[in-house]
């Protein structure tokens, strides 16, 4: 039985151990990161999110290159955790990448002059529900997700392999797999310094 919507938030996690292994098709895969993309809002209803999922060789593409741009900037005598933590996203079966169309973002902004400042802001924060919404969805299909950033520094090199348009600014990327351990204990801070209800 499928979780519902609230046991679904609770039990997203950060899982940084993940693996090869398979728990559904690749195209549930996309079925359900398709879904979510579809589904998740927008300012202005702009759909200004882009998503690209690399699976299985193109995956560990992606992470072999993160790694060969971190080597240039990490000194050498420092590299072995580097290497470690690139390794454990390379362990997963894909990676979701996340992009924001910076194209529709400036029509946007010229369109809807008054709105101008707020439309680059609108744009982080809808991808930023993108990718809860993908996260979660990959949770309730099994698989384990982190959530990376290692945009600037390997923005170019993807736009080439993956032959991505220029207009599309990277904002984050998304490794997952099968579970290989369980997140530990997390700290909440007290909900009535975070909350408040008036009536
Ligand atoms: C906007 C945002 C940025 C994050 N950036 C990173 C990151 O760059 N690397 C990473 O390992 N985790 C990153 N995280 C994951 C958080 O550290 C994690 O969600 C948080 O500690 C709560 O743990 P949980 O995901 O298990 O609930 C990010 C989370 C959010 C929401």
């Amino acid at each position: 039985m499928k979780k519902n919507f609230y046991e679904a938030i609770e039990t997203r996690r950060t899982h940084y151990g993940i693996s090869k292994e398979e728990i559904v098709s690749d195209e549930k895969i996309k079925e359900i990161i398709e879904h979510a993309v579809k589904h998740t809002p927008s300012a202005f209803n702009s759909q200004t999110a882009r998503v690209v999922v690399l699976l299985d060789k193109q995956h560990e593409k992606l992470w072999d290159i993160t790694k060969e741009a971190l080597r240039k900037i990490v000194p050498a005598d420092k590299f072995a955790p580097t290497e470690e933590k690139i390794n454990s996203f390379n362990a997963g079966y894909g990676t979701v990448l996340f992009f924001e169309d910076q194209d529709i973002v400036q029509y946007l902004q010229k369109e809807f002059a008054t709105y101008k400042d707020n439309f680059p802001i609108w744009s982080k924060e809808s991808s930023g529900m993108h990718q809860f919404n993908v996260w979660t969805s990959l949770e309730l299909e099994g698989y384990g997700a982190s959530l990376q950033h290692y945009n600037e520094l390997i923005e170019e090199e993807v736009k080439k392999e993956w032959n991505i348009p220029q207009g599309w600014e990277i904002r984050a990327q998304m490794p997952f797999g099968k579970p290989t351990s369980q997140p530990g204990e997390k700290e909440f801070k007290p909900l009535e310094d975070r909350v408040k209800v008036y009536k």
